[in-house]
């Protein structure tokens, strides 16, 4: 595989962002991302397809919200917005559709920008979802966004990635009271299945992301409920990616063991 264009400084640790990508078949990763991922697919076989399976729901989730009326998108964590975006899903189905892709990783911002050059209403930025404000009164949100209308907040594949409890809901709640009535925000977030997720795989997974540019944190079913606090969860309710709204023929699909779900603000 090719490097795609080298960043100067190159980098030297793994990022969740171009890891991700590797899952995705992508060539936006360099050789240190594809040694710790290939790192996390030895402990967990799964990954590539709970990395598509995210992505598909992603897409649902984009979809049934532009067709519930909302235009404007706030893409939290976005990564690099290769196949099956959020800007490409809602521009499917809504040309006008704003969209703010923001993340903490310079190098995927900077793809970001390449991609979307010249995109008129789709805006990357570099920013860390720790600081909710500084998001929200950026000039460009405050350029692309109304807050009077309703917005749709992504965290998709991103919460885990915030290690600390408090800062969790701290973040999730300044965002909440942000958005209007009539909002949505998309939620995924890797979370134990009871019986099934195995206690030394989560270490090892979690020991790959600690070295990495953001460590990581899995979370309990109850803990990623409590995300959606003070919204009305849309049915089928909190599920498996792969559980909500598929279309897929396969009668019984893997588990992502993604935590998934769609809520409206009251
Ligand atoms: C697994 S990717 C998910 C990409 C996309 N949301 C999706 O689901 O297809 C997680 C992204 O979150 C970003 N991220 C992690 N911590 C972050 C933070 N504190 N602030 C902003 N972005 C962050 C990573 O750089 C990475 O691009």
């Amino acid at each position: 595989m090719t490097e795609f264009e080298k960043p100067s400084p190159y980098p030297d640790q793994p990022s969740p962002a171009r890891m991700y990508d590797y899952y995705l078949g992508g060539s936006h990763n360099f050789e240190i991302d594809r040694q710790a991922a290939d790192r996390v697919i030895a402990f967990f076989p799964n990954m590539r397809y709970a990395a598509r399976a995210n992505r598909t729901f992603l897409q649902r989730a984009v979809t049934f919200v532009t067709e519930e009326g909302v235009d404007q998108f706030l893409d939290l964590g976005a990564g690099i917005p290769t196949e099956g975006s959020v800007h490409k899903t809602a521009h499917a189905k809504n040309p006008r559709a704003r969209i703010i892709h923001v993340d903490i990783d310079p190098v995927a911002i900077a793809e970001s920008q390449r991609i979307l050059a010249d995109m008129p209403g789709v805006t990357p930025m570099v920013a860390n979802v720790s600081e909710p404000d500084t998001i929200l009164n950026h000039s460009e949100t405050q350029r692309l966004l109304d807050f009077k209308r309703p917005v749709a907040v992504l965290m998709v594949a991103l919460l885990h990635f915030v290690t600390n409890d408090h800062e969790l809901y701290r973040i999730i709640q300044t965002f909440r009271e942000a958005i209007p009535s009539g909002s949505y925000m998309i939620i995924t977030h890797v979370s134990y299945i009871e019986g099934i997720t195995s206690d030394p795989t989560v270490d090892q997974v979690e020991s790959v992301y600690a070295k990495a540019t953001q460590g990581f944190k899995i979370r309990t079913r109850d803990q990623v409920v409590k995300c959606f606090e003070g919204l009305e969860v849309v049915e089928p309710g909190i599920v498996d990616t792969v559980h909500w709204r598929a279309d897929s023929t396969a009668e019984k699909p893997d588990l992502s063991y993604f935590l998934a779900g769609v809520a409206r603000k009251p």
